[in-house]
């Protein structure tokens, strides 16, 4: 019986790879770049399933182009805004996404972002790279001091509690904003205040944002919400890029009034924008999960649930488990 076809926009790891190959009869895009938008939907029609990665978008178009066969597109990634799940569901497609395997390598990334600027690490590798250290000076790229600041935490699910359980080896308050509160047994353990969003805004020397990126989130942090930070307070981001206005941000960073940014997202990537170029941002290109062991695990995620589905099994990691009983 031959196996049915899978298109995976990207080669993965050689695990997961492997376990794929035993089920499917799979097409990889292997190009350096993410395939164009021409490219993917060519390369999709009259697939069985689909891994793909949050660079593609999965919209009522490509499920037409796709065709009938299609059962499942496996995301690998926890963030979902790529796709359109209700017409998923509409045509009976399984969704996965990769939830849980990546919240602590995204909050190690999260910590890694929030030292970078306060700590200047960005501009002082620069000078001692280029040759411009000449001596050691009194105040010399002097930074801010992290332990014993108040972090702000806005989003309070698996990754934004992995990044306040790191903020006690900094002796740090960890104030957070929640669409719902945290056990007290959570909040005792992190030793974590929950606060109105506005308090949070007001309080925190480092606002961190844990937020999935969906229609209440798009836009969260603009004008008024960078207006309540301190003048001395820094941003981080490395959930969505559209969860933060990035004209507000620019502006804001103009005008001083925040005293510098952490990103690791964009609102249109992979463009970022001038305005960002500054002395007081670090940039990263969404990097947030990516480490060997992580990525690793998001891929076979991905595959086992393309596997569990053919096998009349529910993926472990499904959205939309009513397309279950029809497939
Ligand atoms: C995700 O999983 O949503 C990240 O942005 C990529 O790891």
């Amino acid at each position: 019986m031959s196996k049915p076809k899978l298109l995976s926009t990207h080669i993965l790891f050689e695990g997961p790879r492997k376990k794929l190959e035993e089920h499917f009869e799979v097409e990889y895009w292997k190009g350096e770049e993410r395939p164009s938008r021409e490219e993917f939907l060519k390369r999709v029609a009259g697939k069985d399933a689909l891994i793909c990665l949050l660079t593609e978008k999965i919209d009522s178009e490509m499920l037409d182009i796709a065709g009938p066969n299609l059962r499942i597109v496996a995301n690998v990634a926890v963030g979902y805004d790529n796709i359109d799940v209700p017409a998923c569901t509409k045509r009976n497609v399984a969704v996965t996404n990769t939830p849980g395997v990546l919240d602590e390598t995204t909050a190690d990334f999260t910590w890694t972002l929030l030292m970078a600027v306060a700590r200047r690490l960005v501009e002082a590798d620069h000078m001692a790279r280029s040759g411009a250290w000449k001596k050691w000076n009194l105040d010399q790229l002097c930074g801010t001091d992290i332990w014993g600041k108040t972090l702000g935490i806005i989003g309070f699910g698996r990754i934004g509690r992995a990044v306040a359980r790191r903020a006690s080896g900094f002796r740090m308050r960890v104030i957070y904003n929640s669409t719902t509160r945290a056990p007290v047994e959570i909040e005792k353990e992190l030793n974590a205040e929950y606060l109105s969003r506005d308090a949070v805004f007001a309080q925190a020397d480092f606002i961190s944002l844990h937020v999935p990126l969906n229609t209440a989130t798009r836009g969260l942090l603009g004008p008024a919400e960078l207006a309540q930070m301190k003048s001395t307070a820094f941003l981080i981001n490395t959930t969505r890029g559209p969860v933060v206005q990035e004209t507000a941000l620019i502006d804001a960073l103009e005008r001083g009034l925040i005293a510098g940014a952490a990103l690791d997202v964009f609102e249109r990537e992979p463009i970022i924008p001038d305005g960002l170029r500054r002395d007081n941002v670090v940039l990263a290109p969404h990097l947030g999960s990516a480490s060997i062991e992580t990525r690793t695990k998001m891929a076979m995620i991905a595959a086992e649930n393309a596997i569990a589905l053919f096998a009349g099994q529910r993926p472990s990691t499904i959205l939309n488990p009513e397309t279950l009983n029809k497939t």
